[in-house]
């Protein structure tokens, strides 16, 4: 399963289009695309599908130890989708209680230990792209490319409302403006490996800029640099 390439980090704060941008880059270049929120997500599941309680910081760090973890290739070769003890997570993960959970469950400093140590296992080939909190500050801090992502919280509220309607689901964009505000708090707060700005890591704000536009400025950056090799 191994791709030489760069490895491009992206951390960036909850709905600013890290996943769609990432996806696109990775697949332009011929990379894989790791979502390492779908981590925390996945193992928060397992851990309410087993009626653990989720406070018990012991028994959910022991709970990432027991899983059988495996990352495969989405059909179109791009994305590492997560399975929990074979079962593909992604369709079970995306619910609001799951990422209220999940806040909780990345503040442990067992779990991150654990999924730090994944994450460098699946990028250290390069030819990833990789996106979270702590990827350009702690999992690659040496990262060919770390970038910042980052647009207002009224953007992304605007964008989350839009993404629901379109969905035909209930949007309240004052609701969803105050959740995103509460896991900012939660990721920027968090003791060990909060989301910060790595000094050397090349800002976007997206606020004003189409992901599209954002996907296409990584790339030159990614292309020029390859060019130069
Ligand atoms: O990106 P997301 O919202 O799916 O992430 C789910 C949770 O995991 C969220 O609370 C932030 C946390 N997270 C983290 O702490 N570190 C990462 N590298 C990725 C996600």
């Amino acid at each position: 399963m191994k791709k030489k390439g760069f490895i491009i980090a992206m951390d960036g704060p909850a709905g600013v289009g890290k996943s769609t941008i990432g996806q696109w880059v990775a697949k332009s270049l011929g990379y894989y695309f790791v979502n390492t929120g779908e981590m925390y997500r996945a193992l928060t599941w397992k851990a309410l599908e087993k009626k653990l309680d989720v406070s018990d910081e012991k028994k959910v760090v022991k709970l990432a130890h027991q899983i059988h973890w495996e990352f495969r290739p989405s059909s179109d070769g791009v994305t590492l989708k997560t399975f929990v003890d074979d079962v593909p997570v992604s369709a079970h993960i995306r619910d609001e209680r799951v990422g209220a959970f999940s806040s909780q469950v990345a503040s442990y400093p067992g779990v991150r230990k654990f999924f730090c140590k994944l994450q460098r296992i699946l990028g250290k080939d390069g030819g990833v792209v990789m996106e979270g909190r702590d990827i350009t500050t702690h999992v690659f801090p040496n990262a060919d490319f770390k970038i910042y992502l980052d647009a207002s919280v009224e953007e992304r509220a605007k964008r989350r409302y839009h993404q629901l309607k379109a969905a035909g689901q209930d949007a309240n964009w004052g609701k969803i403006k105050e959740a995103i505000l509460k896991r900012d708090l939660g990721d920027l707060k968090r003791k060990i490996n909060p989301l910060s700005f790595a000094k050397d890591a090349v800002l976007i704000d997206s606020t004003h800029m189409s992901r599209r536009a954002v996907a296409q400025k990584i790339l030159k950056m990614v292309r020029h640099r390859r060019a130069k090799l």
